[in-house]
């Protein structure tokens, strides 16, 4: 059973053996957790996913011994006497300004539940015991941890050495839990059933675009507001592939690098929101560039155009297209 104890570096074995081991321990030995394993619990939370990576969350330590038993007091789910407890705080304030209603309202609880689920099974692997706590009083925790304004106690996660290990207590079987592609439909395991590429044509293409733009204009209500133009530069690479289903679009090489290029740097939303505005930047100029370089004849043309009106709107654009565009954009 010690191999659970390598969770932090081990295989992918450790971690499910200490996922099943772990236990909510509600009784402690005296001896205080060492500041060294504190840090690694706290650092395994941090690596938790969040929303956006917005990471919402604040940890306050509580070791000092009368403030450990006043949340005790105010806290009617908080059993034992655990030298240790973790505060799990989400920063609404923040959360709200960075990922809007959304991120306020649910991604930071799920965030918080995810760092206390990493904490958790730190703490079992380092030798710990750990109990969730949410049974305790909102206002009275942030009274006494001097919790400001916009910042919310979520959870508390009580640590220390277990006294005593509560037997499992019991799970649903999977056959009563989960379904297999629709609810309530039972789950057999068959490998590799129904696994073959579904042939798309244009027309499902183009349908699943709009399913993915009204998708994408929904989300923009409450998701975060920079999830907006993440969704919008998604489109623009989405559309690019049209090329691929629709009948009679040519191969356009130069909107072929503009989609890997999109695809190279969008994800950066994630986590260099200033990289990704230059990105937008970047896409914005490609795009007005290649525009000058196909809808412009000559500077001549331009200065003719743009203050005199255009003179022969249909003349051929240097690549011997009959140029259209030219009369719409400058007209
Ligand atoms: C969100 C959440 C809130 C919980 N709140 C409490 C609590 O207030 N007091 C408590 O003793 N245990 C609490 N628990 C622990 C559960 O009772 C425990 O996880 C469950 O009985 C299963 O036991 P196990 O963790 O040993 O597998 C909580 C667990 C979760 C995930």
């Amino acid at each position: 059973m010690n191999c659970a104890h390598n969770i932090l570096g081990g295989s992918g074995m450790d971690v499910l053996e200490a996922i099943k081991a772990r236990r909510s321990v509600r009784s402690y030995k005296e001896k205080p957790v060492p500041d060294d394993l504190v840090e690694k619990m706290l650092d395994a939370a941090r690596w938790a996913p969040t929303g956006g990576n917005i990471q919402p969350w604040r940890f306050i330590v509580v070791k000092d011994r009368t403030l450990l038993d006043l949340l005790k007091k105010v806290s009617p789910g908080y059993l034992g006497n655990a030298p240790l407890a973790i505060v799990i705080c989400s920063d609404k304030e923040h959360s709200y300004k960075v990922g809007g209603q959304l991120a306020k309202d649910y991604l930071t609880i799920a965030d918080c539940s995810m760092a206390a689920a990493s904490i958790t099974l730190a703490a079992h692997a380092l030798g710990l015991g750990t109990c969730v706590v949410k049974s305790f009083s909102h206002i009275a925790v942030k009274e006494l941890l001097n919790i400001p304004k916009g910042v919310e106690p979520e959870l508390i996660v009580v640590v220390g050495y277990p006294a005593n290990i509560p037997k499992p207590p019991p799970r649903e079987p999977l056959d009563r839990i989960v379904y297999l592609n629709r609810y309530g439909e039972n789950f057999e395991k068959r490998d590799g059933e129904n696994m073959g590429r579904v042939e798309k044509t244009g027309d499902d293409y183009l349908f699943e675009l709009a399913l993915f733009l009204a998708t994408s204009a929904q989300g923009c209500l409450n998701e975060p507001p920079l999830y907006g133009p993440f969704r919008l530069l998604d489109a623009l690479s989405r559309l690019i592939d049209l090329q691929e289903y629709g009948g009679g679009l040519t191969q356009d090489p130069f909107l072929r690098d503009l989609k890997n290029f999109v695809d190279s740097k969008k994800f950066l939303v994630m986590y260099d929101v200033e990289g990704f505005k230059r990105a937008i930047d970047e896409v914005v100029m490609r795009l007005t560039t290649e525009a000058k370089k196909r809808y412009l004849i000559s500077k001549g043309a331009t200065r003719e155009c743009c203050g005199q009106g255009m003179k022969n709107p249909s003349q051929e654009n240097k690549y011997g297209v009959q140029n259209e565009h030219a009369s719409n954009i400058f007209s």
